[in-house]
């Protein structure tokens, strides 16, 4: 002992250096390229972030349009990979199946894996961002029963997404310009987070020069977790579970108490210790979406009644416990018409952005190594083998 530093959960230990995004957790700051999450939310769109994050800067009009079709080129799966999804039981969690499925591309794209090729990666990067949509409302129409929906690429990125998921052969999706907004803005908030687990999966994983599909796949099992990306589907089920804005006072007393393992979802950060800077354009959005569909939820009057009571317990405030990104999104998808099995899907959509945008700033930096933890033993010292008869 002594001769490694032990951090468990990596609070203090900085991993890489990156320039792609930038937080203070104490003033609730969240950067990306050094633009303010709140302005990007709100004034420019999820392909011009994805953009962005990709490249550094801002693109130009025609570059954003480059992008776009480029991006649109690349929407389609191979037909061969129905047969993956048509593997998995019909209740499978869409999760599980995007864990398979994104890792199964690893196998189809054999002209994009020499990763020491700066124009491979960048297809591997398009194609990733590309396909998530299409394989996530693949795994959606799986799940519901109906056949799948091809992209198509006259419709923007987000409008896509929606149509490939909603439409029905007999009916075609209604693409209302206020949910299109409202998806490409929760997109944007998922876009990057810095060194959280799965992105540092995803570069744990890269580092030993694996297949970029397969990477991300990794990425996604981490992602799963309730206490990460599943968090906005145990949210949403938590506020559903309650139901009714008198049955606060009981949650609120069991997430406070030591001896119960429950806890607020959707509260909580380990970096954000004053508030999360994504989750207030979140809320603002879920009032914007719920009054504009006419959608009569209570469930968005627990949340906010929950939040209120929540921000002024001792509790909560003494341990810096502010809603996150995951306490509101949930109730906009809901009133869009996802089933919340679906919702972590959708963060490991917008999140493949940085996860690619990461990967790709890892494997170019010089100073790149496999990452190779060490430990403190605790296990017993030196001792000699005895035979099993005298055990
Ligand atoms: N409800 C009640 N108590 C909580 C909560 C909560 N949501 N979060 C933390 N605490 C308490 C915890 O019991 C601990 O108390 P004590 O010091 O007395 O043992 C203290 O606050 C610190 O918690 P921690 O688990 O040591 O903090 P962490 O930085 O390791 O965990 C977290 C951060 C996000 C995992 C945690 O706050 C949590 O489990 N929140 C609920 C799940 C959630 O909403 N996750 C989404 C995070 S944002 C999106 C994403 O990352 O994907």
């Amino acid at each position: 002992t002594g001769m490694f530093t032990y951090d468990p959960g990596f609070t203090s230990t900085a991993s890489c250096e990156s320039g792609l995004t930038y937080i203070d957790g104490d003033a609730g700051v969240l950067l990306h390229r050094g633009y303010p999450i709140g302005q990007l939310a709100e004034q420019s769109s999820f392909m011009e972030v994805c953009y962005l994050l990709l490249n550094g800067e801002l693109p130009s009009a025609k570059e954003l349009a480059d992008f776009t079709t480029t991006i649109t080129r690349h929407t389609m799966v191979h037909e061969q990979l129905t047969a993956f999804f048509r593997g998995f039981r019909r209740d499978a969690h869409p999760m599980a199946i995007m864990v398979g499925v994104v890792g199964a591309l690893s196998a189809f794209y054999h002209d994009s894996t020499d990763i020491n090729d700066p124009e491979q990666r960048r297809i591997a990067s398009h194609r990733l961002i590309a396909k998530m949509p299409t394989i996530a409302a693949m795994a959606y129409k799986y799940s519901v029963g109906q056949p799948f929906v091809y992209p198509r690429n006259d419709l923007s990125y987000t409008a896509n997404f929606l149509n490939m998921t909603f439409s029905v052969p007999a009916e075609d999706y209604k693409i209302d310009p206020v949910v299109v907004d409202a998806m490409d803005k929760i997109f944007t908030l998922h876009a990057d987070h810095e060194q959280n687990a799965s992105t540092s999966t995803v570069r744990l994983a890269g580092s030993s020069g694996a297949n970029p599909f397969a990477c991300i796949a990794a990425g996604i099992a981490c992602l799963w977790g309730p206490a990460h990306g599943g968090a906005n589907e145990a949210a949403l089920n938590m506020l559903r579970e309650i139901g009714t804005v008198d049955r606060i006072p009981e949650y609120i007393a069991r997430a406070k108490n030591k001896d119960d393992p429950f806890r607020l979802m959707g509260f909580g950060h380990r970096v954000y210790k004053n508030y999360d800077p994504r989750a207030t354009v979140m809320q603002k959005t879920a009032k914007d979406v719920l009054e504009k569909l006419g959608v009569n939820d209570p469930i968005f009057d627990v949340a906010k009644e929950l939040e209120q009571i929540a921000l002024n317990d001792p509790y909560f405030i003494e341990k810096k416990l502010y809603p996150n990104v995951d306490f509101y999104s949930g109730v906009i998808l809901s009133a869009i018409g996802f089933p919340t099995e679906m919702f972590t899907v959708l963060f490991a959509l917008a999140r493949t952005v940085g996860w690619v945008a990461q990967w790709n700033e890892m494997i170019s930096d010089p100073a790149q190594k496999i990452g190779r933890p060490r430990q403190l033993y605790t296990g017993p010292t030196q001792r000699d083998y005895v035979a099993v008869d005298k055990r």
